[in-house]
């Protein structure tokens, strides 16, 4: 049974667990808005206390405590908000909530990659909710949108620009010629990126959160371990200024496809063109774009970070499953294992950097081993100005596999390969 206050308005109430970036934006929006959502959403949302690890950064009037278990115990509310960041202690907080029956709303896109299965298993079996979001590209309600608004809708292939640390570095270095650290330096600097930040410039954070969404979208799982990660480390000015040149912008590309031999799924740069709508997703922003039988291709963007846009789909999320509770939703986030194909089968045009001495028949030895694993050469670039030369060459469609075994044998060559080559698919197709 539903509690109910004096005028008899439902009462949700909620406890929150870590009060940093974005635990501070949930508090300002709730004590900006909790009167005016009685009158909008009919519901009274009462926050029984907070419990995070510095109670002083608390400015609120909320009781406040470091013992985010107690408060559990003590308060039983119908949902905990978990914005601790983490895995070990969220997940412990997770097990306590679900079994005294309180649903879990979270940004944390690690602790689902990592815990997911489990996590998702537990609410269901309790018929309780698991509300996350916040934890897939911010402020944008991709989650929502589809489960919802595209709910009709056969998925054949999403992607997007899931991390906006790695999305800043890359415009900055394209519209300010920074090279990667001092990019990566200013994004610190900003708050963008975290003092380590491994996981957004590695692709890990992507990858996370492409495992979240794709699953959802293909009603199949598609584990963090199955997708290809490619960070932006090794990316260096002249492929940003010779993407350019051609005509394209480099992003971090999460993406997965459904294919007859399975699903592709990657986080890596790709050069998409600038046609493409998501080249033009610049700075910290995110976007997704995907593309269903029934409505071909469509695209969300926006904030993908920061306090006030994460904690915005918090909300979101406290205020949708609050005015069903006591309804429970059974929104299925466990699915049949999906059938994920190597990176090697996928076909696309590619952008390849070589890094070679100065010498005559070097390009004809490339092209060699090129040609001999089926791989043709569209067009041919070359910055000469110091040794190691650069040639940039940029491939028609091939297959990856084949790609990856004569790169294999040109950069074996040390004679005449100076470094090891950078390549990238081109995405060009809406
Ligand atoms: N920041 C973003 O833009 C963003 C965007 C999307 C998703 N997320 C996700 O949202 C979550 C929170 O991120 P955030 O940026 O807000 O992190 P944050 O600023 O580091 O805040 C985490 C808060 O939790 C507290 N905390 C940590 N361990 C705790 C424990 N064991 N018990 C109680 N409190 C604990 C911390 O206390 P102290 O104050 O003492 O450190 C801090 O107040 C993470 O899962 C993150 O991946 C963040």
């Amino acid at each position: 049974m539903c509690q109910v206050d004096s005028v008899g308005m439902p009462v949700v109430r909620f406890a929150l667990v870590g009060a940093g970036v974005v635990g501070s934006g949930v508090l300002d929006i709730y004590f900006r808005d909790k009167v005016l959502w009685k009158d909008r959403e009919g519901l009274d949302l009462e926050l029984v206390g907070v419990a995070t690890r510095t109670p002083s950064k608390v400015r609120h009037p909320v009781e406040v405590t470091t013992d985010a278990s107690d408060l559990l115990h003590r308060t039983r509310p119908d949902f905990v908000l978990e914005l601790a960041g983490g895995i070990d202690f969220p997940f412990e907080l997770a097990k306590i909530a679900f079994e005294q029956g309180t649903s879990l709303i979270t940004a944390n896109k690690a602790l689902l990659s990592e815990k997911g299965e489990e996590i998702f298993k537990l609410a269901w079996d309790k018929k309780l909710e698991v509300g996350y979001e916040a934890a897939v590209a911010g402020s944008i309600p991709i989650i929502r949108t589809f489960r919802t608004g595209l709910a009709g809708c056969r998925f054949e292939k999403l992607s997007g620009i899931l991390n906006g640390t790695t999305n800043y570095i890359l415009t900055q270095m394209e519209t300010q010629g920074w090279d990667y650290h001092r990019a990566l330096a200013k994004a610190q600097e900003l708050g963008f990126a975290e003092a380590d930040p491994t996981f957004d410039v590695e692709g890990v954070d992507a990858g996370h959160k492409l495992s979240l969404l794709a699953s959802l979208a293909f009603q199949r799982k598609i584990p963090f371990s199955s997708i290809w990660t490619e960070g932006i480390t090794k990316l260096q000015s002249i492929d940003i200024r010779f993407a350019k040149q051609l005509g394209f912008r480099i992003k971090l590309l999460a993406s997965c496809q459904f294919m007859e031999s399975g699903f592709l799924a990657s986080v890596r740069p790709t050069l998409v063109s600038l046609n493409h709508p998501i080249s033009n997703v610049q700075l910290e922003l995110n976007a997704v774009t995907y593309n269903t039988i029934e409505t071909g291709m469509g695209l969300l963007t926006g904030k993908g970070a920061g306090s006030l846009p994460t904690a915005s789909a918090v909300i979101a999320d406290l205020l949708y499953y609050a005015k069903r509770r006591g309804d429970w939703t059974r929104e299925r986030n466990t699915f049949e294992a999906g059938n994920v194909s190597p990176i090697g089968t996928g076909k696309s045009r590619f952008y390849l950097r070589f890094s070679t001495v100065d010498k005559p028949g070097v390009l004809a030895e490339i092209a060699s081993v090129l040609g001999q694993n089926s791989i043709s050469i569209a067009s041919m670039h070359q910055d000469s100005s110091e040794e190691p030369i650069q040639v940039i060459l940029v491939t028609h469609s091939a297959l990856e596999a084949n790609l990856r075994a004569a790169l294999e044998v040109i950069d074996a060559k040390v004679n005449i390969i100076k470094e090891n080559t950078v390549s990238l698919p081109l995405l060009q197709d809406l």
